[in-house]
């Protein structure tokens, strides 16, 4: 892989993000290949916000690849005593292989990456959550083959997992429609940043105000919360400003035949998307969950071994 790290979907090219599907599917269907790739190393894993399925699949993906893995909560750092992320970045890379972390600014992520001498993994900011989107992919083409020309509605927030699916369908040459409320498009700097390659790729990017428009045909229909982590005061508004863009059965049933249904979890049953779809034969989110494990390792073979 060209990339030193993994800071956004953008920074990968083409190959880089075809390496990291292919290795996947070859972590996972032959875990024990890798079994003592990344012995003797460390993994620091920086936390500024909450998680279940990062923290866990990170630490048991390193586990299996024969290093060991430091959760390091933010709080219980220096860190929340006002010693700089620069410096953090500095020290921690005396001591460990490799920094994944899960912060508030992107430019925390940017600075570790600038000021520490170790690879690091973004687990996601409040702009994009690039492990999740890769991820998403790898597990689409498991159930639909190859990703080109297919299309992918997201319906909700335009928010960080918005945004890296958006840059995600511009490398692997899927089209992608956004539905999103007024005033919670996604930002169109990453709509500019990504026009580049989606021309590339022939890949279309809508972005509409109508769910059952970006829905239309899709293979794929994928939502997230209203309220981000972060974003909790704005809990009740979002509540209402998002009435219309629940995935209900009703709108699931406008996509294709075959579509499946996706989400990063964690989900609010009733509020983005109804317990009916989340449970639906064709809903993938556990499979989504699950592959988070062989993603991540197959990015930290790449940016560790
Ligand atoms: N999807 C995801 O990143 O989940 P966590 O917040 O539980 O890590
Ligand atoms: N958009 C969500 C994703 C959680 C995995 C958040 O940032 O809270």
């Amino acid at each position: 892989m060209n990339a030193s790290h993994l800071l956004t979907i953008r920074d990968l090219s083409f190959e880089d993000v075809e390496e990291i599907l292919e290795l996947t599917r070859d972590v996972k269907a032959n875990p024990s290949t890798y079994a003592h790739r990344l012995e003797g190393k460390t993994l620091g894993m920086l936390f500024q916000k909450s998680s279940t399925r990062t923290r866990v699949s990170f630490e048991v993906g390193m586990f299996q690849l024969g290093g060991h893995a430091l959760f390091l909560g933010s709080r219980d750092l220096q860190l929340g005593r006002g010693e700089t992320i620069a410096d953090t970045a500095r020290v921690l890379s005396r001591y460990v292989d490799g920094i994944m972390a899960r912060v508030f600014a992107h430019q925390d992520i940017l600075d570790l990456a600038s000021y520490g001498s170790v690879p690091v993994i973004n687990g996601l900011d409040d702009d994009v959550h690039p492990c999740q989107a890769l991820c998403d992919y790898f597990t689409i083409r498991e159930h639909k083959g190859d990703l080109a020309g297919r299309k992918i509605a997201y319906v909700g927030d335009g928010n960080n997992m918005a945004h890296s699916l958006i840059a995600g369908a511009a490398k692997v040459g899927m089209h992608i429609s956004v539905a999103s409320p007024k005033g919670y498009e996604p930002s169109t700097a990453v709509l500019d940043a990504v026009a580049e390659d989606a021309r590339r790729r022939s890949v279309r990017i809508e972005v509409t105000n109508e769910p059952a428009a970006a829905v239309a045909g899709a293979d794929v229909v994928y939502t997230d919360v209203w309220a981000s982590m972060g974003q909790e005061e704005e809990r009740e508004k979002r509540l209402r400003d998002f009435a219309g863009f629940q995935v209900n059965a009703s709108l699931f049933d406008k996509a294709a035949s075959d579509a499946i249904f996706m989400h990063c979890l964690p989900a609010h049953r009733g509020e983005e998307v109804t317990g009916e779809v989340c449970d639906h034969e064709r809903s993938v989110i556990f499979d989504q969950a699950e592959n988070r494990l062989h993603t991540q390792k197959a990015i930290m073979l790449l940016l560790m071994g």
